[in-house]
């Protein structure tokens, strides 16, 4: 599966959206996740993410390798709904990236 790490947060750019023919990519309240049983790896995603959040799980560097669980764990109260239109903002992230600072710039 692909993962979406730390660059997202608080950026949320949404260009990858526009790009996965899954509809896998869904939005927490300061990022988005890619659902991992739903991914199917396509690739689509990551060139267009402007501040580069998106890899594939193999690649994902090592300061952000917790985004793998995080981003699977972000659906175990969500389960798999089959897409993210459907779903909607979920307002939610999940607790690691809730308790992150927020940037001040
Ligand atoms: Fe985030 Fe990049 Fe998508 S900033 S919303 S992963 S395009
Ligand atoms: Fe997965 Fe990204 Fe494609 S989330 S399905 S690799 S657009």
């Amino acid at each position: 599966t692909y993962v979406i790490a730390e660059p997202c947060v608080d950026v949320m750019d949404r260009s990858c959206i526009e790009e996965c023919p899954v509809d896998c990519i869904y939005e927490g309240a300061r990022m988005l996740y890619i659902h991992p049983d739903e991914c199917v790896d396509c690739g689509a995603c990551e060139p267009v993410c402007p501040v580069e959040a998106i890899y594939y799980e193999d690649n994902l560097p090592e300061q952000w390798s917790a985004y793998t669980k995080i981003n699977t764990e972000f659906f175990d109260s969500h389960g798999s709904p089959g897409g993210a239109a459907r779903l909607g903002p979920t307002g939610a992230d999940h607790p690691t990236v809730t308790a992150l600072p927020i940037d001040p710039l």
